[in-house]
């Protein structure tokens, strides 16, 4: 097997609300250089706009993919036979093929392709170089180019198994959801105690972004659950409440399980 080149074209086939952000992020860390990157779009788009004013090629003839060292592919799951088939031709023969959909096996692209494939399953943050991404490869060098082009804009969790990206999905992806939620619960139970809905919701917000300016530290969730929950105090009342019940996790449980379970349904 020969290595992954590290020079060449980036091809990005899609730039929608993900693909967008992944163009931001790579600008941004300089990821991508804007001279090695091609972005195909069949409509014009804000960022890959920017991308193209710093150098970038936008639907260039579909011969400029002759020298790709790699393609990612950002389309909706239903569009992807369509966008992909059209540029195998023009594509060196084991170009790793970075699919971020959700719901399309490996195997499938990999058929189609000819070409090793690495899953990856970012969020939106990655646009702030603050995503979080499970990625999963049959292929140590597809997975590698996966690393390098992912490893500056999230923070890349391997999985061993193709068949947990659904479960990473639903931790990941879609979690920022259920957080927000659960502060929309706690605003109205704020409410409940007397506070107007202005600043139940003002201080639920701002309980949010406290929460998030923690888990940027790095520290172990459990230790800035303990640096807040002193013993005795009114904190470690709640969280007493919570798990006694069982309720908080019953609801993490619910809704994982929830998101998992659709997410197979998609994918048939
Ligand atoms: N959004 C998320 O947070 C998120 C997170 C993880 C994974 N994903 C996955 O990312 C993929 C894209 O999702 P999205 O939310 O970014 O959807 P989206 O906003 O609808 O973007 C999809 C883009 O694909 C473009 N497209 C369609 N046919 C194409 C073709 N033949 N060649 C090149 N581009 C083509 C569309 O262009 P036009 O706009 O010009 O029609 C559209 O902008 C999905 O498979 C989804 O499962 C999304």
């Amino acid at each position: 097997m020969t290595d992954t080149p590290s020079t060449g074209a980036v091809v990005l086939v899609g730039c929608g609300r993900l693909g967008s952000a992944i163009l931001e992020g790579w600008l941004a860390t300089g990821t991508v250089a804007p001279a090695d990157l091609i972005i195909l779009t069949p409509s014009e788009k804000p960022a890959a706009e920017t991308a193209r004013e710093r150098g970038a090629s936008v639907n260039p003839p579909v011969d400029a993919l002759s020298g790709a060292r790699a393609l990612v592919l950002a389309v909706k799951p239903a569009k992807w036979r369509e966008a992909l088939a059209p540029l195998l031709a023009a594509l060196p023969s084991g170009t790793p093929i970075i699919s971020v959909m959700a719901g399309v096996s490996a195997d499938d692209i990999a058929v189609l392709s000819e070409r090793p494939v690495t899953r990856v399953m970012p969020t939106t943050a990655v646009a702030q170089a603050r995503g979080v991404a499970a990625l999963w490869s049959a292929d140590n060098n597809a997975r590698e180019t996966g690393r390098r082009l992912f490893g500056a804009i999230a923070d890349v969790v391997d999985l061993d198994r193709e068949a947990l990206m659904d479960a990473a999905t639903a931790v990941a992806g879609s979690a920022p959801a259920f957080i927000y939620a659960f502060a929309q619960a706690l605003a109205r139970a704020g409410e409940r105690q007397g506070l107007s809905s202005e600043a139940a919701r003002r201080l639920a917000r701002g309980a949010l972004r406290s929460a998030g300016a923690g888990a940027e530290t790095g520290a172990p969730l459990a230790d800035l659950v303990a640096r807040i929950a002193s013993p005795g105090g009114t904190t470690r009342a709640g969280l007493d409440a919570m798990e006694s019940a069982g309720d908080l996790d019953r609801a993490a449980e619910a809704a994982v399980d929830a998101a998992v379970e659709q997410a197979r349904a998609i994918s048939g």
